[in-house]
């Protein structure tokens, strides 16, 4: 199997790992995705939110790399749900990025009961039937969604016409989402793990670093082999160089008794939970 690339439901395929850009300091996006460029990495992923798709536009620009070449992901933010909104909120990142079309798009999180009551369903239906225009009108590769817990997407599929071809979601050692992604496994969804170090707090953990020094990986080397174990496609985000490369370079498995160890860790770092979050 070439892990290096999965493949949607509707054949496109997606360079793994992808390379996140939530949090990289201001005015250092372009330096850092051209270094990214540079390392080999070839799938980017950004949101509305982050404040990083002008400078990956930009990189991409400098770069001269072909536009088929680079897998670019974005996300509609929370306060743009709703058809016209999120239609608009495209177009808003496609100018910032300066791109023609996306790769992939996704809702960033479930408008949830908390917040929205009964209307929570509704909202995320209208959004996702934004989101499945822009599919068809082809200004976009892949449509998917984000922190989407087996419920949302049950509730989603009532009215889709088009099954999510991704869902990204917090997973990490310390935070498997194991029933999220059986989910996704049966319905062919692939899933993508955001903060797959748990943004350096799992590389601490006793059972990650005893893993490591057993089988030759670094730290975060056994988490990436973890997710890859699960099947899902990871998205780190190093501003260092020599953390960029190393994330690349994916060496070595986990047999059985690791993978287990590993699912069975205390809860560890943001544990977010879609149906409780405030934002
Ligand atoms: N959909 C969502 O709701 C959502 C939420 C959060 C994040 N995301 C996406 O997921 C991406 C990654 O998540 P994240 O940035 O929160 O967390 P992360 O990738 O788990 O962790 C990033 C941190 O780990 C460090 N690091 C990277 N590689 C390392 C290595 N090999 N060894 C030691 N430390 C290493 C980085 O350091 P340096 O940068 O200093 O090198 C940075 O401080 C984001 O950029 C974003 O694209 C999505």
């Amino acid at each position: 199997m070439d892990t290096r690339k999965f493949v949607l439901h509707n054949g496109v395929v997606v360079p793994h790992p992808g390379f996140g850009t939530c949090k990289i300091q201001e005015g250092e996006v372009c330096n850092t995705v051209l270094r990214a460029l540079e390392a080999g990495y070839r799938h980017f992923d950004t949101a509305s939110l982050y404040g990083s798709e002008e400078g990956l536009g930009e990189a991409l620009r400098k770069s001269g790399i072909a536009r088929g070449d680079v897998f670019i992901a974005s996300k509609v933010w929370n306060t743009d749900r709703g058809y016209e909104r999120t239609k608009a909120a495209f177009a808003a990142s496609l100018e910032r990025l300066g791109l023609e079309y996306l790769d992939l798009y996704m809702i960033h999180w479930p408008a949830n009961r908390k917040q929205f009551g009964d209307r929570a369903e509704a909202i995320n239906a209208e959004t996702w039937r934004a989101l499945e225009d822009l599919y068809e009108e082809g200004r976009v590769r892949a449509i998917g969604v984000s922190n989407f817990l087996p419920h949302h997407l049950e509730d989603l599929m009532k009215t889709a016409r088009i099954r999510p071809m991704v869902n990204q979601i917090e997973c990490h050692p310390g935070w498997p989402q194991l029933e999220v992604l059986a989910y996704c496994r049966e319905h062919g969804i692939v899933v993508e793990a955001w903060s797959p170090l748990g943004r350096r707090a799992v590389l601490d953990n006793p059972v990650i670093q005893e893993t490591a020094q057993r089988t030759g990986m670094t730290t975060a080397q056994v988490c990436f082999a973890w997710l890859r174990g699960h099947g899902v496609l990871a998205l780190p985000k190093a501003s260092d160089p020599s953390r960029m490369k190393e994330n690349l370079r994916e060496e070595g498995t986990l047999d059985e008794k690791d993978m287990k160890a590993i699912d069975a860790l205390e809860p560890m770092w943001l544990c977010s939970d879609p149906d409780t979050v405030d934002f």
